[in-house]
């Protein structure tokens, strides 16, 4: 097996002005749309304001709303995934939440100077790890552009399967990956 290069944890008040450096690299956010209202906290660039609402949105919804932290194994920052609880009546164009299903959506972004190494696909192997392990989710879905190949890529890498509805919003394509399916692959 190959040796782990990062790790997955949450966000930490000192790590936000890492996602707001991030977050503002026009290559990164390329194909970035933010779903609507979901975060709630990422136009701010004020560290303790974003603080406070992401605690009172955890709050509120539970550990299903998480922004998680990927790091190198010696400690720098490389890239963020947030997910956030699916409402019942959530529709992106044709997909609807599926009824009963507690599902998460949402996505993940690296620093352009560690794309192409691979860690896109162990970070998000490792995000799906630490949403099954740490939240009751059912479903998880990622919304990538079609013109974003790569992180199409990464999500397929990480179990992720293409819906049948053949619309999607602005663009975006919606995939997903049910609880059942990682664990049958990881033969559970
Ligand atoms: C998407 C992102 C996370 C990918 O990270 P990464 O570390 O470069 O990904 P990896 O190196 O693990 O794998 C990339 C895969 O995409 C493939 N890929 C990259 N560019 C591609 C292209 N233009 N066409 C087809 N496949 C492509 C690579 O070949 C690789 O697949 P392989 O392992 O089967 O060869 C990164 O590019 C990123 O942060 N982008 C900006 C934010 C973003 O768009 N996030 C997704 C929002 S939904």
């Amino acid at each position: 097996m190959a040796e782990r290069r990062l790790t997955i944890s949450e966000l930490e008040e000192r790590d936000l002005p890492f996602l707001f450096e991030l977050w503002h690299m026009p290559e990164v956010m390329k194909y970035a749309d933010e779903l609507p209202s979901l975060r709630g906290w990422s136009k701010s660039s004020d560290a303790e304001k974003a603080w406070r609402k992401y605690g009172q949105r955890r709050t509120s919804l539970g550990r299903g709303y998480t922004q998680l932290i990927l790091r190198l194994m010696k400690g720098e920052n490389l890239g963020e995934a947030f997910f956030a609880p699916v409402p019942d009546d959530f529709t992106l164009d044709e997909w609807r939440k599926p009824e009963g299903a507690v599902c998460l959506i949402g996505d993940i972004k690296l620093k352009p100077e560690y794309w192409g190494q691979g860690m896109g696909t162990e970070g998000m192997r490792g995000v799906v790890e630490w949403l099954f392990g740490n939240t009751d989710c059912g479903l998880l879905v990622v919304p990538p552009h079609g013109m974003n190949p790569a992180a199409v890529r990464v999500y397929e890498k990480a179990g992720f399967v293409h819906t049948e509805e053949t619309r999607s919003w602005r663009g975006h394509r919606i995939m997903e990956l049910w609880r059942d399916a990682f664990e049958a692959a990881r033969g559970q």
